[in-house]
């Protein structure tokens, strides 16, 4: 009961500092383990799925969740796991926008005694004491899923010769380092494939609009053969702009996207695109599960992976399983 007020008073006063603190209190038997979630932002329909599946997992398990968006700040996240550590919830999970500039924060957490579960993105650290479990994909398999599917892309055209330009997510962030490594990885030393330029579009659409544009003022339709964009909403705002332009070209790209949202399934579905490399939001039922774990003292592992595939014009699409989230 005195931790149910605490809560409430807690949830009260993060709300007045931050000023958009998610709360969410359940009532139930479990309503008493708090989860402080820092989110990084609201990048993509990606990131938005990922908030609501954590938001609804929450719900279903009966923990109360704290959640902080920290539109794209790494500040703003360790400001919010501050105010976790300072309230004292029960478990902080977060997501981390960039892999370095965790060790300090994280060690407070620890030497307040309070777990660390990451969610989604990976840390750069020499103590892997700071956190206790890795909830999300495989961002190098990904990366390497998208190779393969351009070698047997290029195999089936008979091609020689394929420019690749690619549109980059968040520098420094895992999926960007792990999906660009494992791509390179699978194409690096086949002759057929050049990568003539890599931009950054920081997993927004609207960049990788622009990055479209420019790569076109730069090479031309004609001087680009394959997009490899490592989020659905930058391919599909170069799609936007290939689709405004009169030229053959720029239709006869090929296209290789990462994540799976219906958007970007239905426009493979008609040929608009060629390869989804899937990403799953849904994670917030692994991340309750393990909550659930540690408080029942369980041993936990270090690194989940859920499963993961792609969808691709190679394949068969009429498939009930192809379809986007
Ligand atoms: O970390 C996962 C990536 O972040 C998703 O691929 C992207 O859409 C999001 O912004």
């Amino acid at each position: 009961m005195r931790k149910g007020i605490a809560l409430a008073l807690a949830l009260l006063m993060l709300a007045g500092l931050a000023g958009c603190a998610g709360k969410q209190e359940n009532t139930g038997d479990n309503a008493s383990i708090v989860v402080g979630f820092s989110q990084l932002g609201a990048e993509s329909s990606w990131r938005i799925a990922n908030t609501a599946s954590m938001e609804q997992a929450a719900k279903e398990s009966g923990y109360s969740l704290m959640m902080e968006n920290a539109n794209q700040k790494q500040e703003k996240q360790i400001d919010a796991i501050r105010s976790f550590i300072a309230y004292r919830v029960d478990v902080i999970v977060f997501s981390p926008i960039v892999e370095t500039g965790w060790d300090n924060v994280l060690s407070e957490a620890k030497q307040a005694g309070i777990p660390v579960i990451l969610m989604d993105r990976m840390i750069e650290t020499q103590d892997d004491s700071l956190y206790t479990a890795y909830v999300g994909a495989d961002f190098y398999a990904e990366g390497r899923r998208a190779g393969e599917y351009l070698i047997r892309k290029a195999d089936a055209l008979g091609a020689e010769h394929l420019r690749i330009a690619e549109i980059c997510g968040t520098t420094d962030s895992t999926p960007m380092r792990d999906r660009q490594r494992g791509f390179m990885d699978v194409i690096g030393q086949d002759a057929r494939f050049e990568v003539i330029a890599s931009v950054d579009g920081d997993f927004l659409r609207s960049k990788g609009e622009e990055c479209m544009r420019d790569l076109l003022a730069q090479y031309g339709a004609g001087g680009i053969d394959v997009i490899y964009s490592h989020n659905d909403g930058m391919t599909l705002g170069a799609l936007d702009v290939l689709e405004s332009l009169d030229d053959p070209a720029a239709k006869d790209m090929i296209l290789i996207t990462v994540d799976g949202e219906k958007e970007a399934v239905d426009a493979l579905k008609a040929g608009r695109i060629n390869c989804v490399v899937q990403c799953t939001p849904h994670l917030g039922p692994s991340v309750m599960k393990l909550v659930g774990d540690l408080k029942a003292g369980k041993e936990l592992p270090k690194i989940y992976h859920p499963e993961e595939g792609a969808f691709t014009d190679l394949d068969d699409l009429k498939d009930p399983s192809v379809e986007g989230f």
